[in-house]
């Protein structure tokens, strides 16, 4: 299969998403830009093209898909109900980086929903996201647009680099906003539960919420026999090729730990260091890379995927990362990273 790539550069925005949403209607598969990564997007309400999805990811297909909406009124047909907690939280934050949990309505695919009776729906904000699920005029399922397992894409090339020639149409529309999936709380039992965390805080939650519960998945890894609410969180996730290991604590034992280690570790391995801009030049790594400023968990998170996927391009064996407080944003980066890493930290 021949995959076209169109820019939307804004002027041509309409064109570009009409020949997409050509290209849902006739069962395909487009890559679309949001504010958080590119989405694998095909009509939502169609068994065939879920089934489709998962195997141009290469994805297990009991792990659920997002359902994707331009509209807040076609939130209601999907969902066999929206408790009150729900409608705090969409007035608060939809169109935006939240996925909400629902009970499903019939006409929701077990394609889709790898077998559940509850949904996932997410309103994005992203203006290219919304026109082309809105010329689709059917909900959009889409997963992150990576293969199976590796780092979600932030860049139409990241995208290009996993799925050339698996799918139909990639829109690229430059580099995601926020850089991490949406946070995902689950509203559809009696107490609002936070399967993912992202650019939505659990802190800005608990502001709307008063109280939310955090799924054991989110904060820690699981023991063989537990599983975790989102079925996609029992995955291996976010893997480069190289070794990830975090080191984390106060900033100066941190340099000092991690330039240890790199100087134990086999010559015939290449190091690399994910730096911030404030400690770049204090490894001895044989590549450094800078994520961003400490100052600024927006500027990491937004580089965190592709900096992952960096590690790839420089042929690096093992990476060193600085880790962060697991508070507000840190939470979101620090859930991505120790899955990226197996959850090999060092606390120093
Ligand atoms: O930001 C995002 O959410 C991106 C963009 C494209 O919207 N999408 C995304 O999709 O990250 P995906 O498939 O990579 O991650 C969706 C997660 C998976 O961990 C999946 O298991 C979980 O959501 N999920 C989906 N439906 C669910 C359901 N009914 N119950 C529990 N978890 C669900
Ligand atoms: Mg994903």
């Amino acid at each position: 299969m021949k995959t076209i790539v169109l820019k939307a550069d804004n002027k041509n925005n309409k064109a570009v998403t009409d020949k997409a949403a050509e290209i849902i209607k006739q069962g395909g598969l487009v890559a679309f830009p949001t504010e958080t990564v590119y989405g694998l997007g095909g009509n939502g309400l169609e068994p065939e093209a879920a089934k489709k999805i998962y195997a141009a990811k290469g994805r297990p297909s009991d792990n659920p898909l997002i359902l994707h909406i331009s509209e807040l009124s076609q939130l209601r047909p999907l969902v066999r109900e929206i408790p009150p907690s729900a409608e705090k939280l969409i007035s608060h934050f939809w169109p935006g980086p939240l996925t909400l949990i629902f009970k499903k309505a019939d006409i929701v695919p077990f394609e889709t929903t790898g077998g559940l009776d509850t949904v996932a729906v997410r309103f994005p904000e992203n203006s290219i996201a919304r026109e082309f699920i809105s010329a689709c005029g059917v909900p959009i399922a889409a997963p992150s647009a990576n293969s199976s397992g590796r780092p979600s894409p932030t860049r139409a090339s990241h995208v290009e680099y996993d799925l050339n020639g698996k799918i139909d149409m990639i829109i690229d529309g430059g580099h995601c906003e926020f850089g991490l999936e949406s946070t995902i709380v689950d509203i559809s039992s009696d107490k609002p539960c936070l399967l993912r965390p992202g650019s939505i805080t659990v802190e800005m939650l608990k502001d709307v919420l008063g109280e939310i519960a955090i799924d054991k998945a989110v904060l820690t890894k699981l023991e063989n026999g537990e599983s975790p609410k989102a079925p996609g969180m029992k995955y291996t996730h976010y893997s480069p090729s190289a070794r990830v290991i975090i080191v984390r604590g106060d900033s100066e034992k941190v340099i000092a730990k991690i330039n240890e280690l790199i100087s134990k570790t086999d010559k015939g391995l290449k190091t690399g260091v994910i730096a911030s801009e404030e400690t770049k030049d204090r490894y001895i790594a044989d590549e450094t890379l800078v994520i961003g400023s400490i100052k600024k968990p927006e500027e990491i998170a937004a580089n965190l995927f592709k900096m992952l996927r960096k590690c790839d391009h420089h042929n690096i064996d093992t990476v060193f990362a600085e880790g962060l407080p697991e508070n507000e944003l840190g939470l979101a980066i620090m859930n991505r990273l120790k899955k990226a890493a197996g959850y090999e930290i060092y606390d120093v």
